[in-house]
């Protein structure tokens, strides 16, 4: 771990992402290590714009969606100071929550996968993460987890979208990420021992 690694954590909503990276963050820390924690959609003008899709107050063709995801990636990446790779290159381990992944299996949904791959293909060439685990969990557990959760439902939260879009992280890693550095843990474990097999993958890394 002597140089700054890009961590990306997938998974369906409400497989522990957040959790699971707030753990990650507190454990680069205890080793005293600068740890940038970030997430898909950003909190930048481009990403503020999808939330209000997502919150269904503006309404999109999907391909126009799939181009703001991937335009939002841009501004994570190149942002010349919130950016990841501004972050990498000042020295901190970039933790994110979520990307192109994300794109290819939601997206795909409603887009030819080949459209939203020619859309990443920036991001894939720039930047491929040192590591991408999928937080993998049956999406029945993850529906439940969503209901139990407070806040607004979004675009893609019904079980029937939740399997297909599991199918679908599976075929993008196969198809889009056979030459990515990609583990998959499952989910339903406990909080603590989901952390530890975290830590484990990165310290080999
Ligand atoms: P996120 O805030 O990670 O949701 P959650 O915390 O519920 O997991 O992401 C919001 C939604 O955006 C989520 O349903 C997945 C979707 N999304 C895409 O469809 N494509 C993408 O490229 C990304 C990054 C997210």
């Amino acid at each position: 771990m002597h140089r700054p690694l890009f961590i990306v954590i997938e998974g369906l909503d409400g497989s522990g992402k957040s959790t699971q990276i707030d753990l990650l963050r507190d454990y680069f820390q205890s080793h005293g290590t600068a740890c940038h924690v970030t997430a898909e959609p950003t909190d930048l003008p481009t990403g503020k714009l999808i939330r209000s899709v997502l919150r269904k107050e503006i309404s999109v063709d999907p391909r126009t969606l799939a181009a703001m995801f991937a335009a939002d990636r841009i501004e994570h990446l190149f942002h010349p100071e919130v950016g990841i790779l501004a972050k990498l290159a000042a020295g901190y381990h970039v933790v994110a929550s979520r990307y192109y992944f994300s794109s290819l299996a939601y997206q795909s949904e409603f887009v030819d996968p080949g459209f939203v791959a020619s859309l990443n293909s920036l991001a894939k060439v720039t930047l491929p993460a040192d590591l991408t685990i999928f937080l993998d969990l049956e999406p029945e557990v993850s529906m439940q987890r969503i209901r139990n959760r407070p806040g607004e439902d979004e675009l893609f939260e019904t079980l029937e979208k939740l399997q297909h879009v599991r199918e679908s992280f599976l075929n993008a890693f196969t198809v889009y990420g056979g030459d990515e550095n990609i583990h998959h843990i499952n989910a339903a474990g406990e909080i603590n021992q989901v952390a530890e097999a975290i830590q484990d993958l990165v310290n080999k890394v």
